[in-house]
Parts: structure tokens; C-alpha cells; sequence
């Protein structure tokens, strides 16, 4: 067989003491060349790792002459000997640092411009490294992520097979719908005027599957959502989305556990105990003001409004007055650590999420207070407020007075911030946490009526049905959330399925029968014709292996993602298009293209 026919024997990462003698051939990127003391060097990388080739200007002047020329992330065809390295050369950080490759033939698949950037400087913009992603992708740990999400995506492939799911694709091009974020809408050619929406989740399709009888569903789904984008979220990015039948939630929670704990123990080797811990969405509220709390650290708020029933300080008693709430956090011995600075990074973030502002007070030696509001608070209330808080000197008391809801949810927020600061988060946990029992239903201030937390059919609980017209604040949802150290990793809910409930829940929503039938029609027709009991989840599979990978963003955990200007900077999309495009379509532009990169 010719040389040029076969690339390789062994792949970069594989050669060491045995193969001492043998020939064998590799291809692969020049990672570097050196030239030390008239001896060539060239460390050869493929996917796997790096060897370290050689080549002797004495023994072998032809191939040394070609080498000279090659620079950096050439592509290189090579065969040689193996050879043990000279003791002192040995480099026990790489796997194949006891041996080198001594060069018989060398052979230059391809050259490459000058790199745009130095590929492996950590201290290159993001930008570049989006822009050049497929050169990112060489040196900087993302292909690790990208195989990592495969062996993710296999293992859960696997659990449901095991459990009788089957896998189904659903549209993509699929109908616009009023719940949730921002649809992206794709026009129509064939039916002017007409748009489709991608999916936001393939939701009402796997209630259809379940209608027509599939009982086991999964998919490895694309969604796309056009929303204000974070670290964690993209305009499109994949769910693990499962829907069954004749189940309840604990069926479902089992399957999630299943496939968390496959994961978990597959990956990274780390056995998870199941059941996982549950907590209600009030408990989580009241105790850690968030939805997702993280738990890797034990901060919790504590509800001192009753200790303030008579107090004089004008920021408690009006917020009592209104029927708000007084929430306190107690940092164990953060006194003295916390600098002014500090405090004003806490209060700025409290404000963030709503809070008129933090009260901060410092337990002294002599269990006195100190701080923004100490002279506000009699001897009996600081009495009362140390015993509950179990406070000591040096401690730090952080207060949001405010309506229940900010007054958790902008403490919960300093409790994170708080707990960075203070380094009290368990950095190698991985805690898995189901919030149960959301709220069905939340007012909606702007349109000044009712709307549905996850979506309009998902179910209350049985016990508070007959809160639906009396109290629809009140009614709480057959709804769960799987949370992993503070990153909501998924959620699902049982579905209605009868129609007199949806027909109810239409109502508390103030969606008309004929609104419901233009917006869901053809789903309330499929449950019309005997709909199983059903229900589901959808886990945010980037998220998850973001969280697996150490990685701070998912976008290193996606192959090729979007900035957060909703832009992809390597393909330049999106991009304005050509006008007979646009007329085919039967469109035309009300405003002027803007092109992102010049936004
Ligand atoms: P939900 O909207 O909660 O539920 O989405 C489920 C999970 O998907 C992930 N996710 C995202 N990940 C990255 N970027 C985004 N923009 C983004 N948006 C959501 C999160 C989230 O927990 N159909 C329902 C599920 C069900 O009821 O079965 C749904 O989509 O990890």
C-alpha cells in the first residue's frame, strides 16, 4: 500500500514505552516546531494528543530541509521509528513524553496561513476566538466539551431505550403560539404572507405523540427562543425533552433521576443519592429566595417581620403596612470581612432585583449593633432579632423590607453574591434539588389578568381545583423543576387532559372558547378524542453539560454559538439578503436592513 493512502497507524496520544522499535505513521497539525542545536523537534497534535516527532539533519538532510519550511498548524502525513527520549528530555506531563517518532518520511498535506491569533492564549478576545471557532476548537478544551456532550447525549439515549422510550423528531417548521418567549418566524413562499414559527420546545407535539398512543416519547430536541440572552441562555439550543402516559409526577421524577444518575456516574464517576432532595417552590422562596436555590452552601432567610410588628423605623413599618414582609440573612462571622465597599456591591444588587434598599447591621463583641439602621432598633427588638438569627459577635445581618415576593427574591440574590464573597460554596458538589408545587397561575401587571406560569395545560393540583375561580393566585401547579447547584437544569408538569379543566383554566386565563380554538384548536381537537392521562419534562441538555464541564457559559459547550447579540460572527448571520429573496417571499422591508456588524 502506498504511503499516501493510509494516514495513520496509531493516533498521537497512543505511543509510549511498548512500541519501542516499531515503525508506525501519524497525521496530524504541527502544534510547534524547534530547532535546538541543528536537531529538528515537532510536537504532532491530532484529536487525541501530541507526539513528538524527530528528525536528524545528518541522517536524514532531505527531510530536514522540508521541515525547516513548515510552520505552525500545517498539516503533516508522517512515518518513523519510535524511540525512547534521553532521560533528561523525558516530559511526564504528557502521555506520550517518554518516546519520540525519529522521521523516515515526511510528507506536507497542506499549509496554513499565519494563525489570526495565538491559539492558545487564554487572554484572546472572544470575539476573534467566534469568529475563527473551527481554529478555537484545536487547542482550547471545547472539542473535550463536544465529546463530552456526545457521550451526555448517548448515555441518556441509552436509559431511555432501556426504559421503552422510543426517540421521535418533530417539526421544525411548525406553528406560531402565543406562550412563552419571542417565536423565530420563517416565512412562507408557497402561502404569501403566511409565516412558520421554529419551535420553542416541540411541547404540543408530544402531547399529539401521546394522543396517538406512543405512552414513551423522547427527543433530543432543537428549540429556539428569541430572548434576551445570558451565560445561559441561546436562541437555540437542545432539550432532552420526554413526555408519558398513564403516569403521575413520581414516574416522571424517577426517569429524570435514572438519567441524571447514568450521567453522573458515567461521567464522571460520581454516584448521586436518589431519591434526590425535594423542596416546595414556597420553601424554596421563603428559605433561599430563588425558584432554583443553590445548595452547595446553608445561608438561609428567615422571615423577622414579627419582631418589627411596632417599629419605628420607617422602611419596616411601611413595608408591614403594606403587607409586605421583613427578611433577614445571617453571615456567620462576615463582620469584620465585609468592607463598605462590599456592603454597596450587596445593596446595589438588592436594588437590582426590586428591594428600596439592604439594611446592614454588624454584631459587635458586646452584641451590640452597628450599621445603616442600628439606631432604629430598640434593646427588645435587637434582643429578639439576635436569639432567632442564633446571632454572635462578629456576624453580619443583611434586611430586605418589602412585598413578600422582592423582599425573597432581591435577599436570595445577595445570598449568592454573599456566599462568592465569602468562598462558602462547595465548588466540587454537584447538588440535585427538585422544586415542586409552583404556583399555576401569575398576575400579569400589564395586560391586568391572570397568565400561566409554564403553559395554559398544565394542570393544578387536585387539592386546590376549587381555588381556580376564587383564589387562582393560590392554585399550585402539578409543575416540577429539576435544579442542579442553582441552575434550573429542567422542568416539566402533568398536563390537563380533561376538557372541562382546560375549558377552566381558559377561563381563569380570560382566554375565550374562540380565542382557544384559534390559538390551540388543533390541539383541543386531538384531546377531544380521548387524550391519556399525561405529562413530562424537558432538560436543557447545553446546560447540563455546561455544569458537568466546569464551563461558565454554554456557549462552550455548543459547537458553533451565538454572541449575545443573537449573532454568529463566524458565518455572519444573520444577514441581510437579496431583494428577489425577499419578493419571492412576498415581503418587503418597513425599515431599512441593519447589517449586526455594523449594529
Ligand atoms: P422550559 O421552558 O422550562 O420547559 O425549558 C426546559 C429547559 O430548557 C432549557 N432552556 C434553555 N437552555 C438554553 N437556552 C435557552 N434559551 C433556554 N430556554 C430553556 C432550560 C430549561 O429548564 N416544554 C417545556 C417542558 C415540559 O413541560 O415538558 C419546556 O420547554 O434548562
Amino acid at each position: 500500500m502506498s504511503f499516501s493512502s493510509i494516514y495513520r497507524t496509531h493516533h498521537c496520544n497512543e505511543l509510549g514505552s511498548e512500541h519501542l522499535g516499531q515503525s508506525v505513521r501519524l497525521s496530524g497539525w504541527v502544534n510547534s516546531s524547534r530547532n535546538l542545536g541543528g536537531l529538528i523537534f515537532i510536537d504532532l497534535r491530532d484529536r487525541e494528543g501530541i507526539t513528538q516527532l524527530f528528525i536528524d539533519p545528518e541522517l536524514s538532510p532531505e527531510l530536514a530541509a522540508k521541515a525547516k519550511e513548515i510552520r505552525e498548524e500545517w498539516v503533516l502525513a508522517v512515518a518513523g521509528t519510535v524511540r525512547a527520549r534521553p532521560p533528561e528530555m523525558i516530559n511526564s506531563s504528557r502521555k506520550t513524553g517518554a518516546i519520540e517518532l525519529e522521521l523516515t518520511e515526511l510528507e506536507i498535506l497542506n499549509r496554513a496561513k499565519a494563525m489570526p491569533y495565538h491559539l492558545e492564549d487564554p487572554s484572546s478576545s472572544e470575539d476573534l476566538r467566534l469568529k475563527y471557532r473551527y481554529l478555537d476548537m484545536r487547542r482550547s478544551g471545547l472539542l473535550d466539551n463536544l465529546r463530552l456532550r456526545h457521550k451526555v447525549s448517548k448515555i441518556i439515549r441509552d436509559v431511555f431505550d432501556a426504559n421503552g422510550f422510543i426517540e421521535v423528531e418533530t417539526p421544525i417548521l411548525s406553528k406560531s403560539t402565543p406562550e412563552g418567549a419571542r417565536d423565530y418566524l420563517v416565512p412562507s413562499r408557497v402561502h404569501p404572507g403566511c409565516f412558520y414559527a421554529l419551535p420553542q420546545a416541540p411541547q404540543q407535539y408530544k402531547q399529539l405523540l401521546m394522543v396517538g398512543g406512543a405512552e414513551k416519547y423522547f427527543q433530543i430536541a432543537r428549540c429556539f427562543r428569541d430572548e434576551d440572552l445570558r451565560a445561559d441562555r441561546q436562541p437555540e439550543f437542545t432539550q432532552v425533552d420526554l413526555e408519558m402516559s398513564f403516569v403521575e409526577q413520581d414516574q416522571i421524577i424517577d426517569i429524570v433521576e435514572q438519567l441524571l444518575s447514568a450521567v453522573m456516574e458515567n461521567v464522571l464517576n460520581i454516584e448521586v443519592p436518589r431519591p434526590f432532595r425535594r423542596m416546595t417552590w414556597k420553601e424554596a422562596m421563603c428559605k433561599y429566595g430563588s425558584d432554583k436555590p443553590d445548595l452547595r452552601f446553608a445561608l438561609e432567610l428567615q422571615d423577622i417581620s414579627d419582631i418589627f410588628k411596632h417599629s419605628q423605623f420607617k422602611a419596616f413599618s411601611s413595608a408591614l403596612e403594606q403587607g409586605g414582609v421583613i427578611m433577614a440573612l445571617k453571615a456567620e462571622g462576615q463582620a469584620q470581612n465585609c468592607s463598605r465597599k462590599m456592603l454597596d456591591q450587596f445593596t446595589e444588587t438588592a436594588r437590582l432585583y426590586g428591594a428600596k434598599g439592604l439594611v446592614w447591621l454588624k454584631v459587635e463583641v458586646d452584641m451590640s449593633l452597628s450599621g445603616s439602621a442600628a439606631k432604629f432598633i430598640g434593646d427588645e427588638e435587637r434582643a429578639e432579632l439576635l436569639r432567632q438569627l442564633q446571632a454572635n459577635g462578629g456576624d453580619l445581618i443583611l434586611i430586605v423590607a418589602d412585598t413578600w415576593k422582592v423582599a425573597c427574591e432581591s435577599l436570595g440574590r445577595v445570598r449568592i453574591q454573599l456566599a462568592e464573597f465569602a468562598g462558602l460554596i462547595r465548588e466540587k458538589e454537584f447538588n440535585f434539588l427538585w422544586v415542586t408545587e409552583f404556583p399555576l397561575l401569575e398576575w400579569d401587571e400589564d395586560n391586568q389578568r391572570f397568565a400561566a406560569v409554564h403553559h395554559p395545560f398544565t394542570s393544578p393540583m387536585d387539592e386546590d381545583r376549587q381555588l381556580l375561580q376564587s383564589k387562582p393566585g393560590e392554585v399550585r401547579a402539578k409543575a416540577y423543576d429539576i435544579v442542579l447547584n442553582g441552575v434550573e437544569l429542567g422542568g416539566g408538569s402533568i398536563r390537563i387532559h380533561n376538557p372541562e379543566l382546560q375549558a377552566q383554566m381558559f377561563n381563569c386565563l380570560g382566554i375565550s372558547d374562540q380565542e382557544a380554538q384559534l390559538l390551540f384548536g388543533h390541539i383541543l381537537e386531538a384531546f377531544s378524542f380521548g387524550a391519556p392521562p399525561h405529562g413530562g419534562l424537558a432538560i436543557g441538555l447545553d446546560r447540563l453539560v455546561m455544569l458537568l464541564s466546569g464551563a461558565k457559559s454554554i456557549r462552550d459547550v455548543i459547537a458553533f454559538p451565538k454572541t449575545t447579540k443573537a449573532s454568529c460572527l463566524m458565518s455572519n448571520s444573520p444577514s441581510v439578503v437579496n431583494p428577489t429573496q425577499l419578493a419571492e417571499l412576498g415581503l418587503r422591508l418597513a425599515t431599512p436592513a441593519q447589517n449586526p456588524e455594523d449594529s
